[in-house]
């Protein structure tokens, strides 16, 4: 166990981000994530890559201000235009967050890997848990799901062009404006959804808690073409991992569709905010959010007190 007594979180938990007490005012946020390309456009991937480093720290309510680059690249045999493409798209988003770069690290490697190392600062006071909601809030999810399943339908060449935008604009879409609305409205708790999905990003919501979750699978928003291509079969390995991972937590009405319960559990690249809300302030944060231009963001669920530790989605 690591413990210092300025660390308000710590590798402890399963946490969005390290935070760490500078001084009573200020505390910062400290996260790290890169990963291979997703999409085939390498500035598209760049982007992609550095939002989701971001979000992290948008999880956590928490300013970007600084980020370095993290790059595993084929030297050897890859055009180094494609570096340079992907390192412009990091940038782009870098400036859109108003985050600095500052450095970078590269390693010759076989494969390519991009993404970002990104410092933040936050009220120590006002740092947002992913674990502190209470029984009765409300859950919200802010983006669609389904971006691994079609990154794995991309790769057998199963996706629509139009498709591949959607979700490409989607997973490049900053958590920048949902953070800022989520902090202007006040939350419980927050995480962001990327690799271990839906189900178990919201079962991490449940660590060290007596709560439990009711998920209505027909008002989480996804990308309709998901449908179709999980039926297919376009299953990331990644989704059978999560869902074999939480499987113990999570029980499905025999009503809910099976394309939604592989849906629940595909791992997502620069997913959206799911947030725990006072049910009071519910229906302010959703109107808020829409009007921010936060369009997809929907009410999923709601935290309950039993059966304590489980998931029913119905
Ligand atoms: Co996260
Ligand atoms: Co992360």
């Amino acid at each position: 166990m690591i413990s210092h007594p300025n660390l308000i979180v710590g590798i402890e938990r399963s946490e969005d981000a390290g935070v760490y007490k500078l001084t009573e005012k200020l505390a910062i946020i400290q996260t790290l994530d890169f990963f291979t390309p997703i999409v085939d456009d390498p500035y598209e991937f760049g982007q992609i890559a550095a939002t989701n480093s971001l979000s992290d720290v948008y999880a956590k309510g928490g300013t970007p201000i600084t980020a370095m680059n993290i790059v595993c690249f084929p030297i050897k045999t890859m055009d180094v235009m494609i570096l340079r493409e992907i390192l412009r798209g990091g940038l782009d988003k870098m400036r859109e967050a108003g985050v600095v770069l500052v450095g970078g690290h590269s390693v010759d490697d076989n494969e390519l890997k991009y993404g970002l190392s990104v410092t933040g600062i936050i009220h120590p006071k006002k740092v947002v848990m992913n674990n502190g909601a209470k029984p009765g809030d409300k859950l919200i999810f802010t983006k669609k799901l389904g971006t691994g399943i079609i990154s794995t339908g991309i790769k057998k060449g199963a996706v629509k062009k139009s498709t591949i935008k959607k979700a490409t604009r989607s997973m490049t879409t900053l958590n920048k404006t949902a953070s800022e609305v989520m902090m202007a409205v006040g939350v419980h708790a927050c995480t962001d959804v990327t690799g271990f999905g839906f189900l178990g990003h919201a079962a991490e919501m449940l660590t060290d808690t007596d709560n439990g979750m009711v998920i209505e699978s027909a008002k989480v928003p996804f990308f309709p073409e998901v449908r179709t291509l999980a039926e297919s079969g376009f299953l990331p390995g990644g989704l059978y991992r999560n869902r074999d991972f939480r499987k113990k937590m999570v029980k499905f009405s025999p009503d809910v569709p099976e394309y939604l319960t592989n849906l629940l559990f595909d791992p997502q690249t620069s997913g959206g905010l799911l947030i725990a809300v006072a049910k009071n302030k519910a229906s302010r944060l959703i109107d808020a959010m829409h009007n921010a231009g936060v369009s997809d963001a929907a009410i999923v669920g709601e935290v309950v007190n039993k059966p304590k530790g489980k998931i029913l989605v119905r």
